[in-house]
């Protein structure tokens, strides 16, 4: 079960109550007042002030019910969408960082030069990646907005990153493409044309004979530019209703990539991405690669903090702090494959790590949390926060003696 923050209202029979924890097959209902549970077959939910869904119950025990099987289809649905919603809202209020590590950069020592003979208009943060030449090697990381606020997030990391002329990353289209009404959270290239985006799909959804047909529509959908496949085994181990079955994934990716027209990065979301890995990828053709490492957003502590069962808390904790830091991970993928193109994602939160992500051999780093509360505070605060990170790269790059170099 997780815990539902807020509860979602419920009515059932002239009868209110909150939703307050819900499984994929149960739900826990706190009704206001006195009622009779066996006279209850059927309860209404409100998601947000304008949908409400009904949903098939059979009372189980004092406030706990259990869905008909012709209501689970929609369950999932609601289940999919309030675990969105509660990511953004954990993020936004909580501490959901790696407590005990950081990411790694801050013992890297980079050169200092006292008197840079240059000019600040002549140090150029171009760089070139997946074809294409972007004003800084910074990409915003897919992260996914919820049903409620996601369109909104979504246009201001958009506008953010057609201001900086940087490349955008979607969160998982999962909610999209099971259902076609929440397309408008992703098509951002309608109102921002020149948009550079990335497409996203968990290898979760990689399951059954139809995983080629999913990441095309992925793709479709947005007119994307690329498509990152994420990589997440240890947030689904720790969900509750996670994934338990990862057989075949690299073949799959390999099946992916051979088919779609676009590049496929392949983006761990926090554990690290590890080099044995990593080649096997590389074998079956994979280029592009987000080692997405340790020391930033943590996965498992989120999961933790969603779950109601105590046993679920306790994996959260446990594994806060699992897995290579970013720095670590780019070394040992970065020291397997010379020519691979990589991106170091994972608690990059300043313009001086992003040079130090790059003088330790990433093409591009990538920053998620920051820019996606920037994203919820206004409208206009992440396009700032960028500006400033750009800035504090240009200043690293002056007093380091650093460049980037424009091709990868
Ligand atoms: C609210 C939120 C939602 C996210 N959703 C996704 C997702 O749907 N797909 C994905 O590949 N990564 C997702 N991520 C992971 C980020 O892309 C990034 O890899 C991770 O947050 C580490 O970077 P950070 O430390 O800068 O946040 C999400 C991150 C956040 C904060």
């Amino acid at each position: 079960m997780i815990r539902i923050t807020p509860p979602l209202p419920v009515v059932a029979k002239g009868l209110a109550g909150f939703l307050v924890e819900m499984s994929a097959t149960h739900a826990r209902i706190d009704w206001m007042g006195d009622h009779a549970d066996s006279n209850i077959n059927k309860i209404s939910v409100s998601r947000s002030s304008a949908k409400h869904s009904d949903f098939d119950v059979r009372p189980e025990g004092q406030s706990i019910y259990r869905f008909d099987e012709n209501s689970l289809t929609e369950v999932q649905d609601l289940m999919h969408a309030l675990r969105k919603s509660q990511h953004i809202d954990l993020c936004a209020t909580q501490d959901v960082e790696h407590s005990a590590k950081d990411n790694g950069f801050s013992s890297i020592k980079i050169p200092v030069v006292s008197l840079p003979e240059v000019n600040w208009s002549e140090v150029s943060t171009e760089k070139t990646f997946l074809g294409q030449t972007f004003g800084a090697p910074i990409v915003i990381t897919g992260m996914t907005g919820g049903v409620a606020q996601g369109t909104m997030i979504n246009e201001r990391l958009a506008h953010c990153a057609v201001t900086h002329k940087i490349p955008m990353g979607v969160g998982s289209q999962r909610m999209a493409l099971e259902n076609s009404a929440l397309e408008g959270i992703f098509k951002l290239k309608d109102k921002f044309p020149g948009l550079f985006l990335i497409g996203n799909v968990g290898i979760g959804q990689l399951h059954g004979p139809h995983f080629l047909d999913f990441c095309q529509r992925a793709v479709d959908m947005i007119h994307a530019n690329a498509l990152a496949i994420h990589v997440n085994v240890l947030q689904e181990l720790i969900q509750v209703e996670g994934d338990r079955d990862f057989r075949g994934i690299i073949e799959k990716i390999s099946a992916i990539q051979s088919k779609l027209k676009v590049p496929v990065i392949v983006k761990e979301v926090g554990a690290g991405l590890d080099a044995i890995t990593a080649k096997k990828l590389w074998d079956t053709g994979i280029k592009y690669f987000d080692v997405g490492g340790a020391g930033g957003t943590s996965w498992a502590h989120i999961e933790g903090l969603r779950a109601s069962d105590e046993l679920i808390r306790r994996r959260g904790a446990l594994f806060r702090d699992w897995g290579l830091t970013t720095a670590e991970a780019l070394k040992t993928v970065r020291s397997a494959l010379p020519a691979a193109a990589i991106i170091a994602t994972g608690g990059i939160r300043d313009g001086l790590t992003v040079l130090k992500a790059v003088y330790s051999g990433a093409d591009m780093a990538g920053i998620g949390l920051p820019l996606m509360k920037a994203a919820i505070e206004h409208d206009d605060a992440a396009t700032k926060l960028m500006a400033a990170i750009i800035d504090e790269l240009k200043i690293a790059m002056m007093v380091s003696g650093i460049r980037i170099s424009p091709k990868n």
